[in-house]
C-alpha cells in the first residue's frame, strides 16, 4: 500500500450485522475498509464470522443491518454487475466445483463470456500451469484430494482475472511448499494491481502475507491494523483465541519481551544474525 490514492476503499462495510435464517447471529456491527491493490487478512477463531463476512463482501449475502459499498456504490444497486469485478473462492471447494472434469470447471466462466474455444483452452492451460494442476485437467473434480480440489477451485476464479479476489481459507489442506507458492502468487497479483482479501486462522501466514489485518471474535471486530501492530498484542489476540506468530514466540523465548517484535521469519533471522555477530565480535 502506498500513497493516498491506494487508501481509498474499494469495498466498504459500515455497521454490518448478519443473522442466518435459523437465528444464529454471525456478525454484529462490523465496519471494514478494503483499500485497492492490497492484501487484507481476516482472522479469528472458528465460527467468528470470517466466511460470512467474505460472502457479504461478494454480495452473496445481504446483511439485515448496515451497508456494503463497492467503489462507493451500494452493493444492492450494483446487483449482478459486481460478479465481473469480485471473484470468490469458497472455503469448501465442493461448493465451487460441479463439472464432469477439472477442465470444464475452469472453462465454465470463460464459456459464459462467449470466448472462442481456442481462447478458452489457452487460458485454462495458462492458469493450470501457474497452479501446477495441468495433470488434473481430465479428472473428475469430486475424485481429487483436498489440496488438489483447493487449487482447482482457485483456478476457476483466477482464470477470470477479476480485480478483486476473496479467498476463504485458501491455505488449508496445502503442504507448506504449495502454501509458500500461493503466498508468492498472491503477492504477485497484488503487485499487478489486484486486491486480495483472504481469511485464515494461521497467524504465521497472516503475518507473512498481509498488508493489513482485521481480527474477529464472536462476530465482532476486536482489532485491526498493520500486522506488526496487532499480531504481537497478546491481549487482543487472546480475545480472539489466537496465539502470536511463531517468530514472535521464539524471539520472546530467547530474548524476553522487548521493544522489538519480529512477526516474520525473515525479521527473526535478521535479529538473531545481528546478535550472533555481536557475540562473536565481543569474544
Ligand atoms: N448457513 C448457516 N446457517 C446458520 N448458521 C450459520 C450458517 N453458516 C454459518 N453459521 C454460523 O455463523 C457463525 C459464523 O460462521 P462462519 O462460517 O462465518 O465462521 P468462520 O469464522 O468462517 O469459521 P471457520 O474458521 O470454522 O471457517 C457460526 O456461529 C456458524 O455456526
Ligand atoms: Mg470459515
Amino acid at each position: 500500500m502506498g500513497g493516498k490514492e491506494t487508501l481509498k476503499p474499494l469495498i466498504e462495510l459500515k455497521d454490518v450485522s448478519y443473522t442466518y435464517p435459523d437465528g444464529t447471529c454471525a456478525l454484529k456491527r462490523v465496519s471494514i475498509r478494503i483499500p485497492e491493490k492490497s492484501i487484507i487478512a481476516i482472522t479469528g477463531a472458528n465460527g467468528s464470522g470470517k466466511s460470512t463476512l467474505l460472502l457479504i463482501m461478494a454480495g452473496l449475502l445481504d446483511p439485515q443491518e448496515g451497508c456494503v459499498r463497492f467503489r462507493g456504490i451500494d452493493m444492492k444497486e450494483l446487483g449482478c454487475k459486481v460478479r465481473h469485478e469480485i471473484g470468490i473462492v469458497f472455503q469448501d471447494p465442493d461448493d465451487q466445483l460441479f463439472a464432469p472434469t477439472v477442465y470444464d470447471d475452469i472453462a465454465f466462466g470463460l464459456r459464459l463470456l462467449k470466448l472462442s474455444e481456442k481462447e478458452v483452452r489457452a487460458r485454462v492451460y495458462e492458469v493450470a500451469r501457474e497452479l501446477g494442476i495441468e495433470s488434473l485437467l481430465s479428472r473428475p473434480p469430486h475424485r481429487l484430494s483436498g489440496g488438489e480440489k483447493r487449487r482447482v477451485a482457485l483456478a476457476t476464479t483466477l482464470v477470470l482475472n477479476p480485480p478483486v479476489l476473496l479467498l476463504d481459507e485458501p491455505f488449508s489442506d496445502l503442504t507448506s511448499y504449495a502454501a509458500e507458492y500461493l503466498m508468492n502468487l498472491i503477492v504477485r497479483l497484488r503487485d499487478f494491481g489486484r486486491t486480495i482479501v483472504f481469511t485464515s486462522h494461521d497467524v504465521d501466514i497472516v503475518a507473512e502475507l498481509s498488508d493489513y489485518v482485521y481480527i474477529l471474535a464472536k462476530g465482532q471486530l476486536v482489532a485491526q491494523g498493520k500486522p506488526n501492530e496487532v499480531l504481537c498484542n497478546d491481549e487482543l489476540l487472546s480475545k480472539a483465541e489466537l496465539r502470536p506468530p511463531t517468530p514472535t514466540i521464539i524471539y520472546r523465548e530467547l530474548m524476553g519481551y522487548g521493544d522489538k517484535c519480529p512477526i516474520k521469519m525473515s525479521e527473526l533471522l535478521s535479529i538473531l544474525n545481528k546478535v550472533t555477530a555481536l557475540h562473536s565480535h565481543n569474544e
